[in-house]
């Protein structure tokens, strides 16, 4: 029965979660510099920061300028039609903070938006089209970043963004792969029609130039005016025409009221590290902190690297949170998540107690945090597709920033004239109690639907300090593989003392509860999975599709290194 089961997984995941994004693992030498560090999902993004780092920009320069050519090389992953994250470190005063740009509900959204008359949710509304989209956050998050950290000028760091949507990229095979993969979602809209296909029936083709020239025009008027032609001025104006065109949710109310909020990190420690990550609205801080809680007390060097037994115990950590997340998290300024209780070390011993080291348990319910709060709990400071880049600087400046337009080209929308694809971040929402979103995952009232709420997300930008001292910044694309996938590229440099480009190319496990499957990489070996079948779990092979991307320095030489997950096709470069 168990042997059934693996091999229908096998045939499920192959027709069903082969994305052409996603290359096959190996693993190069780690991209090496003396001065500094960028890594991201698109060469083109990562040369670019890599060269504002040479020409004497520091860390958020640097990511600034990388961010804003993936949203017009990698625009499936991320844009300015959508949200992000940033966890910083400013090393004039050592400070962690963390920027949360993420989409908002439009004022007009409401718990039963995506339910019809009989009661079930109607389906793709929250996924494709016009109300599906959150208002924006990302240009608002870059220009406080810009604004409060940066050193160049908007007109530098938007320079080689505008040269690439103006003179065009071009595509790769793998890209020319995944637009003609959403064809059919980027065929509904004639807005986007008109920028993706080259002609009637073919999107843009492998070695072909894409240009932007819309795009091309809304990052110089960023450029020249800054966020406020963004929230309030011509670009504001031209989005809300074609949302009254198209009886879309967004106004100019919304757009004007967006704000960003300036948050203190989620924080816990590994192994003598400092880990500092993303507060709600991302899951992704506290679930990465949850979950090394519970292995930290576990020998996961004497497990064994790419062993059943360590994929077993990984995997039941992380079904633990994941249970957790679907019941306590979502926006804090809408719901009190209990964050002091799931990053509780004895939580963590607690739910640690439960794992059978042999077997596969069905997890029925969540644990219960609020056991572990203060009596009175402390203040919350607040209270795919995606991209994720790292930079550290020559000064010890960290950055590790997330963005994303959510799955693939978002909701497939461009906005008018913008060139700007709209997310589809309103599916992050659990549009209605047990229901899955995209990714499978399922929610509770605390991530229920309301006007000005933050979906809830799995972002985790992290940064991770060693004595103090920068030691890595890391994060992943990927839905939920997110936290999975920075999760184990940390132990792959912690427990097993992998060089970082090997640590994000490993072959790597994923569980998020329900569904009740133990997602395995292909380059699992056959053996292995085979062990992990025997124990009871439901094995799933597919690529496990998140994009790591992490750079660290060795604190004893000062040298700098990158990893750009081969998944992605991006790459890590250094300034020597
Ligand atoms: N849209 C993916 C996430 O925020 O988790």
């Amino acid at each position: 029965m168990k042997l059934k089961e693996y091999t229908l997984s096998l045939s499920i995941c192959l027709t069903l979660l082969l994305s052409p994004m996603i290359l096959n693992a190996a693993a190069p030498a780690p991209a090496w510099g003396t001065k500094g560090m960028v890594s991201s999902a698109h060469p083109l993004a990562t040369e670019v920061g890599a060269r504002v780092l040479e020409e004497g920009g520091n860390a958020f320069d640097a990511a600034l300028a990388t961010s804003y050519v993936l949203a017009v090389v990698e625009g499936y992953s991320a844009g300015i039609g959508g949200g992000e994250f940033w966890v910083i470190r400013d090393a004039k005063t050592g400070k962690m903070t963390a920027i949360d740009g993420r989409e908002t509900a439009p004022a007009k959204a409401h718990r039963d938006m995506y339910i019809d008359s009989t009661g079930n949710t109607v389906p793709g509304m929250s996924t494709t089209g016009i109300y599906a989209g959150g208002v924006p956050g990302t240009v608002a998050a870059r220009e406080y970043i810009r604004d409060t950290y940066g050193s160049f000028s908007r007109k530098r760091i938007l320079e080689d963004a505008i040269k690439a949507a103006e003179d065009g990229f071009i595509v790769t095979p793998n890209q020319a792969e995944y637009y003609a993969y959403l064809a059919p979602k980027l065929g509904m809209f004639e807005s986007t029609k008109k920028v993706m296909f080259k002609n009637d029936t073919l999107t843009w083709e492998a070695g072909d130039t894409f240009v932007q020239k819309d795009l091309a025009n809304t990052l110089k008027r960023i450029s020249k005016y800054g966020k406020d032609d963004f929230y309030r001025g011509d670009i504001a104006k031209e989005i809300v025409r074609y949302m009254e065109e198209q009886q879309g949710l967004i106004t100019a109310e919304d757009l004007a009221n967006y704000k960003i909020n300036v948050l203190d990190p989620v924080m816990g420690t590994y192994r003598g590290y400092s880990i500092y990550s993303m507060p709600p609205p991302s899951s992704g801080g506290v679930h990465l902190i949850q979950i090394l809680n519970i292995l930290e007390e576990w020998d996961i060097e004497q497990f064994g690297r790419g062993t059943a037994d360590y994929y077993h115990h990984l995997a039941e950590a992380m079904e633990a949170a994941f249970a957790d997340r679907a019941e306590y998290l979502g926006d804090p300024a809408f719901y009190d998540v209990p964050v002091e209780g799931l990053i509780n070390k004895e939580y963590a011993a607690l739910l640690r107690s439960a794992i059978p080291d042999h077997w596969a348990r069905t997890l029925e319910k969540p644990g219960n945090p609020f056991a572990f709060m203060a009596e009175d709990p402390a203040e919350n400071p607040a209270a795919g597709h995606t991209t994720h880049l790292s930079v550290i600087d020559k000064w010890g400046n960290m950055v590790a920033v997330t963005a994303t337009i959510n799955t693939g080209f978002g909701s497939g929308v461009i906005l008018g004239n913008t060139g700007i694809f709209l997310n589809n971040e309103m599916d992050d929402f659990s549009v209605s109690p047990g229901q899955p979103n995209y990714f499978g995952l399922i929610g509770s009232e605390a991530n229920a639907i309301a006007a000005g709420k933050r979906p809830l997300s799995s972002m985790t930008p992290t940064l991770i300090l060693k004595d103090g001292q920068p030691f890595m910044a890391v994060g992943a694309s990927g839905g939920p593989k997110i936290i999975t996938g920075t999760l184990q590229t940390f132990i792959n440099v912690v427990d097993f003392g992998l060089d970082i480009q090997k640590a994000v190319s490993e072959p790597r496990i994923h569980h998020q509860w329900k569904p009740d499957y133990l997602f395995i990489d292909y380059d699992i070996s056959p053996e292995c999975a085979k062990v992990l079948n025997q124990m009871g779990h439901k094995l799933y092979l597919s690529t496990v599709a998140s994009g790591v991307h992490g750079v660290m320095i060795d604190q004893e030489s000062g040298m700098f290194y990158g990893g750009a997950d081969p998944r992605s096709g991006g790459s890590a470069a250094g300034v020597k």
